[in-house]
């Protein structure tokens, strides 16, 4: 949450860190702001609302174009999004600025100390409280500025990454982090600073990932220093070669990132599976589950931890998990896992499936799981990310950057992984029968073409959204592997077109949410031919007899359900297991079309943000 960025060299600094902030926008869009230095003094332009609303308003107010610039983009914490609250914040001397992503636990003693030194505060914000202690730190030792930083963030708790500038060493800017993410981009007489590596793609591939706890002095035409905050020594950084490529985070000719990532998913899915699947000489190598298969095998129990979209695949896996490979499987929101007294044992091995990989609640979940001795996997999709570092080990889900803030081919990307480990510890444990292990392979295969297909239900679920746009509610219905898809598809209304929507195990409606049903009430069914269709379909019958509008998602050639629907959407045949892999693919396009009727912001809706790296 928040996004960061800076930038210290030759160019102008002023396009390159709004264009940054631009591309971070996902991390967080309620205020902007940026800090240009003009050789004496710092410029300071910033206001409630998103990069194009600053634009507007730096447009007036920043007129210099210096060469060092620090910028961000803000999802409060403490205080509300207003202008005031907004970073850059400005020590009291006016001489230091900072911009921060994360939350100082112990901003209200820190702070009431510094007012009773004299210290002004003028925003409700956390982060002042540290540039002003910084500034403390600084003046009352006469410390250089990466002395003070680190000397001041050894007092705080919480989480940072921040990068700090001080108009008296302008040559300079210091960058530190804890538990949020930073990389910096090294260029030839230029560094960037920003939470991941999109801001400055364009102009160097080699990046530095700072880890947690490290800290970098990054001054012009010098070597960049890279140290541990604790005990000051030195640390040798890897540079690494980015991966990423500026196609990759446009929107291609969509109208929104969501759109496209939903039409990226035969590709991603692919792309996942590739090197990995090997249907023909029926293998699945996945170097994580290899060099640990002993320990997957030895298992007897897997927790999936996870929050979201990601705890969603988490729940399709423990069906997957269970039907294949016979392990019982616990899923666990890490929210609620990491403050209860969860037993863990050292024969128990926890998968963390995270998106970003920078999730604070799966990230304290992970250590809590490591502390009782478990092992721990990660499904990740950003390379590098903290998740992905504090993993025993890991698989990468390989979806490419996912820049809508609602997740899509964060999903099925996440679900085909976990399906692939699902078969490799099945084929070692001989838990299913070698002709259906190929028949799954085989099948893996072909789901990026059905997903394809399933992509070509886009103008029924528009013609479909038009019908619904205005119900205030809506069910989702769903049994064994489809339960976790109505749950998704619920979360995926609520969270682009902000209409409320819960997701059922289609059997359970009987025992509460039935009450609900009457003629106004929008019901979407995931009723696929494989699985539980019988079953189902007396679930419709409940719905059409309480005179329940029912949108119902279908195997192509259906005729049963048809009858009883009031809307349906085709989708191709697959087996149950996999069948998750498609029936969400209707239903993301249903909830983008409400949305974008609705005129709701559906890359960047409210209140929400990528990457959620506070508690
Ligand atoms: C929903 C969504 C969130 C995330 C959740 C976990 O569309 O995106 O629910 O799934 O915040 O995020 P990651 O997967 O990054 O840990």
């Amino acid at each position: 949450m928040c996004g960061i960025v800076g930038y210290i060299g030759y160019r102008e600094a002023y396009p390159i860190v709004i264009k940054g902030l631009k591309r971070l926008e996902y991390r967080g869009y309620d205020s902007a702001g940026v800090m240009l230095f003009d050789g004496e003094n710092l410029k300071v332009s910033k206001t409630k609302g998103k990069v194009s609303d600053l634009e507007e308003r730096a447009s007036k107010e920043i007129t210099t174009n210096g060469s060092i610039g620090i910028g961000h983009t803000r999802w409060a914490t403490h205080g509300v999004p207003n202008d005031v609250n907004s970073h850059p914040h400005i020590s009291n001397s006016g001489d230091l600025a900072i911009v921060h992503n994360g939350i100082i636990e112990n901003y209200a003693p820190l702070k009431a100390e510094l007012i009773k030194r004299g210290y002004i505060f003028h925003s409700d914000t956390d982060t002042e409280v540290l540039i002003n202690l910084i500034e403390e730190v600084q003046k009352k030792d006469n410390l250089k500025l990466g002395k003070a930083v680190q000397v001041a963030l050894n007092q705080v708790v919480g989480a940072y990454a921040i990068a700090v500038f001080d108009k008296k060493t302008p040559n300079e800017i210091v960058a530190a982090r804890l538990g949020s993410p930073l990389a910096i981009g090294v260029g030839e007489g230029e560094f960037f600073i920003a939470s991941d590596a999109s801001p400055f793609i364009e102009y160097t591939s080699n990046a530095i990932y700072l880890e947690d706890g490290e800290m970098a002095n990054i001054r012009l035409h010098k070597q960049m220093k890279v140290r541990k905050i604790k005990d000051d020594s030195l640390v040798n950084p890897t540079i690494q070669e980015l991966q990423m490529n500026l196609e990759q985070i446009e929107k291609g000719g969509y109208d929104h990132f969501m759109l496209k990532e939903i039409y990226e998913q035969p590709s991603v899915i692919k792309d996942t599976y590739r090197g990995r699947l090997h249907a023909n000489e029926g293998l699945i190598q996945m170097a994580g589950v290899e060099d640990n298969l002993e320990k997957f095998l030895n298992a007897e129990r897997i927790i999936i931890v996870a929050c979201g979209t990601s705890w969603h695949a988490g729940l399709v896996a423990e069906y997957i998990f269970e039907e294949f490979a016979r392990i019982p499987v616990e899923v666990e929101y890490a929210s609620e896992f990491r403050y209860r007294n969860p037993i863990i044992n050292s024969k128990d091995i926890v998968i963390a499936i995270s998106q970003s990989g920078e999730t604070a609640d799966t990230m304290a979940a992970i250590k809590l799981a490591k502390e009782s001795g478990a092992f721990v996997f990660g499904v990740c999709n950003v390379v590098g990310s903290s998740i992905s570092r504090e993993t025993h080990a890991g698989a990468y889900t390989h979806a490419g950057p996912e820049i809508g803030v609602a997740s899509t081919k964060a999903f099925t990307t996440q679900i085909t992984v976990l399906t692939m480990i699902a078969l490799r510890l099945a084929k070692a444990k001989g838990t299913l029968s070698n002709s259906l292990f190929h028949t799954y392979l085989q099948e893996l295969v072909i789901i990026p073409e059905k997903v394809k297909e399933a992509l070509e239900t886009n103008d029924r679920a528009k013609e479909i959204a038009a019908v619904f746009k205005d119900a205030p509610n809506c069910l989702y219905l769903g049994r064994g592997y489809n339960f976790p898809v109505a749950l998704e598809g619920a979360l995926k209304l609520k969270e682009i077109s902000y209409i409320h929507a819960e997701g059922y195990p289609a059997a359970e409606m009987k025992h509460g949410p039935i009450a609900l049903i009457d003629e106004h009430m929008p019901v979407v069914v995931i009723a696929p031919k494989q699985g539980h269709y019988d079953k189902i379909v007396s679930n419709i019958q409940e719905i059409k007899s309480r005179s329940g509008k029912i949108i119902a998602v279908v195997t192509k050639g259906d005729t049963q359900v048809r009858e009883l629907a009031d809307y349906v959407i085709e989708i191709p045949e697959t087996s149950d297991a996999l069948s998750p892999l498609i029936t969400t693919i209707p239903l993301q396009l249903l909830s983008y079309h409400i949305a974008v009727m609705r005129g709701c912001n559906v890359d960047q809706p409210r209140n929400l943000a990528k990457s959620v790296t506070v508690e």
